[in-house]
């Protein structure tokens, strides 16, 4: 699975440890930025990472600002994704499950790095269920129009 991997200044240090747990998984991940802990706005880093996965160039990506929240809003205005805010692990399993997640956002200001693992190998390692959520996600691609 090809995947990708952004933050703002305020997701820095939690894609950092990310970056670090998914190496020691053997997982490779390509980083979009931010490189450095300055200041920068999160839409535009989440309008690289959801063009990308929405391109095919990756399979999913994980997004990480204060909350999770502003880099969700923004990633999901790019058509094809389906970006779920996961800062608890229920979230994670049924963002896959039922929502077919293509992106988790996550808030550095609200998970510790030890959620933020776990939310990250369900997220990875969850199937969508299909069957009834397919119709409805499909209908969630309908409002894209
Ligand atoms: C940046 O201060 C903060 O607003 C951002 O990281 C994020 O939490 C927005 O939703």
């Amino acid at each position: 699975m090809k995947l990708v991997i952004g933050s703002d200044h305020g997701g820095f240090h939690l894609k950092e440890t990310i970056k670090q747990y998914l190496q020691e998984q053997g997982i490779g991940v390509e980083d979009y930025g931010t490189l450095t802990g300055e200041r920068c706005d999160y839409p535009d880093i989440a309008e690289k990472v959801a063009i990308a996965v929405a391109e095919g160039t990756f399979d999913r990506g994980i997004l990480i600002c204060g909350t999770g929240i502003g880099i969700g809003i923004a990633a999901n205005k790019v058509k094809g994704i389906r970006a779920a805010v996961c800062n608890d692990l229920f979230s994670a399993e049924y963002g896959r499950r039922h929502n077919d997640a293509n992106i988790v956002t996550m808030g550095e200001r609200i998970i510790g790095a030890g959620v933020a693992k776990e939310v990250i190998r369900i997220f990875l390692h969850t199937p969508f269920d299909g069957g009834r959520h397919v119709e409805r996600v499909a209908k969630i691609g309908k409002l894209e129009q």
